[in-house]
């Protein structure tokens, strides 16, 4: 599969089937993270995975009472000290979420969660942030593609006057 291919297939994935990611997929996973740009490569960033049933239920409440953080296989949590970070963090779980294509995974960004109540829970250290959120696991559901933006809606040539045609 091309990234191409990939980025056309994702989908927000918000119903998952009870299985378990074995070992070596979640790796494949967080190396494609790993090898992500940051800035400066100061790569100064972590993802908390959760993959504990008991630990995501926790969590469910302090994302929204979104119900598919207990459900999914994996709840990425992406933790980083500056707010400038958050930049590194978005591009690292995007890898993720092109490479889970590849691998028959599906992923969801989670944007509503309380950062407070899912740092207690994790013991994730008061100078630390988290910043966003993924679910991950095996889709048990083939949502079609949501519209998009034309492109003379989202991009200018040379000028911001200038509509792209
Ligand atoms: C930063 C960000 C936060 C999001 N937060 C949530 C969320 O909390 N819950 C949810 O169900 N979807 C969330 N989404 C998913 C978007 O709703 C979804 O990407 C959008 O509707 C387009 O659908 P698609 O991903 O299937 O193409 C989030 C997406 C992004 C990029």
């Amino acid at each position: 599969m091309e990234v191409k291919d990939s980025i056309r297939a994702r989908r927000s994935i918000r119903k998952y089937r009870s299985k378990s990611i074995p070992r070596e997929a979640l790796e494949e996973l967080l190396e494609a993270a790993r090898l992500a740009p940051s800035s400066s490569n100061l790569q100064a960033w972590n993802i908390v995975v959760v993959t504990d049933k008991a630990t995501k239920n926790t969590l469910v409440p302090a994302s929204g009472n979104q119900g598919f953080v207990g459900e999914c296989s994996a709840y990425l949590v992406g933790v980083a000290e500056a707010d400038y970070n958050a930049i590194d963090i978005a591009i690292a779980l995007d890898h993720i979420s092109l490479r889970a294509v590849e691998l028959g995974l599906g992923t969801c960004w989670i944007g509503d969660f309380d950062p407070q109540m899912t740092k207690k829970i994790l013991g994730i250290p008061d100078n630390l942030k988290v910043h966003i959120c993924m679910t991950l696991g095996y889709p048990a559901q083939s949502p079609p593609a949501r519209k998009r933006k034309q492109m003379d809606e989202l991009f200018f040539r040379d000028k911001w006057s200038a509509k792209w045609k």
